[in-house]
């Protein structure tokens, strides 16, 4: 699977942000029917969110995500009868805590994909973890389904059972232990992991700081709230291309030796092997993947 960088929340009432974010260079747009939109407009939203999915795709990107209510708001199964229709990706389903949670989530989407005529199990399901009890579950959760496709920090919610400070600190210390397990559990499942959002929509040098901590705990992508914070994003979670050039060079000699029967080498001072050679393919990789995206748009 390529690796999904930038996961929007786009409010699923707003046909004007539903537009804009089916434009943008952005890996996934998560339509938005849970927190972002107040009880009133939900029925609405949902009914607009329908028709939106099912508006042609011109690019491969983004993928369109839906985020429901959770399974205990009684508005799950309104959400996914209206929503789980060709052209819909995935659903994101928050305040995850169970193993039971997610298979009757899975329960659900199967008895609709059977009714509708669509691929059996194509539609994904990112988990997002967003208290204390989800995050000792999440290697379980993580494999809970092969339906679920990847785990999301929430970090807002995370804040509020810990009962957190309302006002998030740049270096986010208070985060470290429950990205790092969000992580782990989702690599160790070989799913994508996906980063809380960065709140504050005018302070971009913040954004880029706590996207860069978050790509380097090994998160595979971060969300976000505003197309501000795209760049930013996709960039922080692309290799450059120094790295690009780094790794296209050390490939040539790692494979120059192994011909000659080395299966280590010395690179530039830096000792390198195989798993340091499968590293830079993976560079390759998503580099390869950047480009594509640039030229679909
Ligand atoms: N998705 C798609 N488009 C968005 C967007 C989003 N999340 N946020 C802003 N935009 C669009 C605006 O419609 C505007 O479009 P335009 O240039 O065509 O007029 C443009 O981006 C610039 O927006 P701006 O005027 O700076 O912001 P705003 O005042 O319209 O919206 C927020 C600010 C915070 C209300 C808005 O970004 C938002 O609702 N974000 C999502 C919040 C959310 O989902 N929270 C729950 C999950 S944590
Ligand atoms: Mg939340």
């Amino acid at each position: 699977m390529f690796r999904l960088r930038s996961w929007m929340f786009v409010p699923g009432n707003s046909l004007k942000m539903i537009t804009k974010s089916f434009g943008l260079d952005l890996d996934v747009a998560m339509l938005d029917v849970e927190d972002g939109v107040v009880p009133e407009l939900k029925a609405e939203a949902r009914t607009l969110v329908a028709e939106a999915l099912a508006w042609p795709k011109e690019r491969v990107n983004p993928l369109r995500y839906v985020r429901v209510n959770a399974i205990d708001t009684g508005e799950l199964q309104a959400d996914l009868d209206a929503v789980v229709v060709p052209g819909l990706d995935g659903i994101v389903l928050p305040k995850t805590e169970t193993i039971e949670n997610v298979h009757q989530v899975a329960a659900m989407l199967d008895d609709l994909e059977e009714q509708r005529g669509m691929p059996s199990g194509g539609v994904k399901v990112v988990l997002a973890l967003e208290s204390a009890k989800a995050l000792i579950a999440a290697p379980q959760l993580a494999t809970a389904s092969s339906r679920v496709a990847g785990l999301c920090f929430g970090a807002e919610d995370y804040s509020k059972d810990l009962g957190l400070s309302v006002v998030r600190t740049g270096v986010a210390r208070d985060f470290t232990y429950a990205r790092s397990a969000i992580v782990v559990a989702a690599t160790a499942a070989r799913i994508a992991s996906i980063d809380g959002v960065w709140p504050e929509l005018s302070d971009s040098e913040g954004l880029h700081g706590d996207s860069v901590v978050a790509r380097d705990l090994g998160f595979t992508g971060k969300s976000m709230i505003h197309p501000g914070q795209l760049a930013i994003i996709n960039q922080v979670f692309s290799p450059t291309a120094d790295e690009i050039a780094y790794a296209e060079d050390l490939i040539a000699d790692f494979k120059l030796a192994s011909r000659e029967g080395r299966g280590s080498i010395s690179f530039r001072g830096q000792l390198v092997d195989l798993p340091i050679y499968e590293r830079a393919l993976r560079t390759i990789a998503a580099g390869t993947r950047s480009k594509q995206m640039e030229k679909s748009k």
